[in-house]
């Protein structure tokens, strides 16, 4: 089967993301949101990481001719002849499941369905769609157009034709498909999380200073950020959320959230996104690590 039109759920960080460089890679792609003023939002970043990588000469095309290839729109219809579906949607069983369960009415029965999730398990996503052998995980990296990784993510549904296609469709994106199971966190989430997890359980435990612990894995480990700098960059909310679900799945402590990490969400201090996490963030440029 053939990719040409990519329909992508969702415009926010990660869905315009995933929007950007399938446009870049030559696919026709059109974004789906709930209302213009994300598709707003998330196309003005598109512009700006387009005009940066023209800056720096890493595309060959223009960026109008590459923005020429996007489209956005908020009904559902106007995706029913896409080949793929990547969902980049809120982190939600339900909302996804809804989602899904709309969109299996309207798109092409060939197309794949694809989830960007980071936790949620792709055969539970499934079961809102029927199509389960056209179902699949691709999970990216932020940020998106920087990032070269992209999970592959088999259920025990996948079709071989439809998992061969999505993983020669990562590499036509530009990225380095890794092939991996629907087990929740996949690869980089089994790995990242506990890691993550233990360095907030390190400077609760007094083993060392937020901005140290942070050098000695960047400096040490030759890590490009160190584990409060990347957890504040991914989102504390997310990672809060992510953690729910591994620990739900493997009833292990290494999954289980600190106390302060549930602490710093419930203040709403969600990281960069919200301009205070382990790191206050009032002079972006040169953020100072809170005292907590
Ligand atoms: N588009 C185009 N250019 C971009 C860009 C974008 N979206 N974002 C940043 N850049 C540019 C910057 O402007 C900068 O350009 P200049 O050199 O001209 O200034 C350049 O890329 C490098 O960026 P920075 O100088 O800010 O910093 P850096 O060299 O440290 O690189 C990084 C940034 C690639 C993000 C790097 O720090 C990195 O790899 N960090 C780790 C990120 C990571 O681990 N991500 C995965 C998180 S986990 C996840 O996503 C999954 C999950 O399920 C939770």
């Amino acid at each position: 089967m053939e990719i040409k039109k990519v329909g992508v759920l969702g415009c926010g960080l990660m869905g315009s993301g995933i929007a950007q460089v399938a446009a870049m890679a030559g696919f026709d792609v059109t974004s789906l949101e709930v209302e213009q003023k994300f598709l707003d939002k998330g196309f003005a970043g598109i512009e700006k990481s387009l005009a940066k990588f023209a800056e720096k000469g890493t595309i060959k095309e223009t960026p109008q001719a590459i923005r020429a290839r996007l489209k956005g729109t908020t009904k559902k219809e106007d995706l029913a002849d896409c080949d793929i579906i990547v969902e980049a949607v809120i982190e939600n069983v339900e909302e996804k499941k809804k989602m899904y369960s709309a969109l299996d009415a309207i798109v092409k029965k060939e197309a794949i369905f694809a989830s960007n999730t980071s936790s949620i398990s792709i055969t539970e996503l499934l079961t809102a769609a029927k199509r389960p052998e056209r179902f699949i995980g691709l999970h990216f990296f932020n940020p998106v157009p920087l990032m070269k990784l992209v999970e592959v993510v088999r259920t025990i549904a996948t079709a071989d034709e439809v998992y061969e296609t999505a993983y020669e469709f990562g590499k036509n994106l530009g990225k380095v498909p890794v092939r991996t199971s629907d087990k929740t966190g996949f690869i980089v989430n089994r790995l990242l999380v506990p890691y993550m997890l233990d360095a907030i359980r390190a400077y609760e435990e007094g083993v060392g200073s937020i901005e140290d612990i942070d050098q000695a894995m960047k400096l040490g480990c030759g890590y490009p950020m160190g584990p409060f700098t990347l957890l504040d960059f991914v989102g504390l909310d997310t990672t809060y959320y992510i953690t729910h679900v591994m620990y739900d799945e493997f009833k292990e402590r290494r999954f289980a959230s600190p106390p302060l990490l549930k602490r710093l969400v419930m203040a709403g201090w969600y990281g960069r996104k919200s301009g205070r996490g382990f790191y206050d963030y009032a002079d972006p440029a040169n953020p100072k690590p809170n005292k907590l």
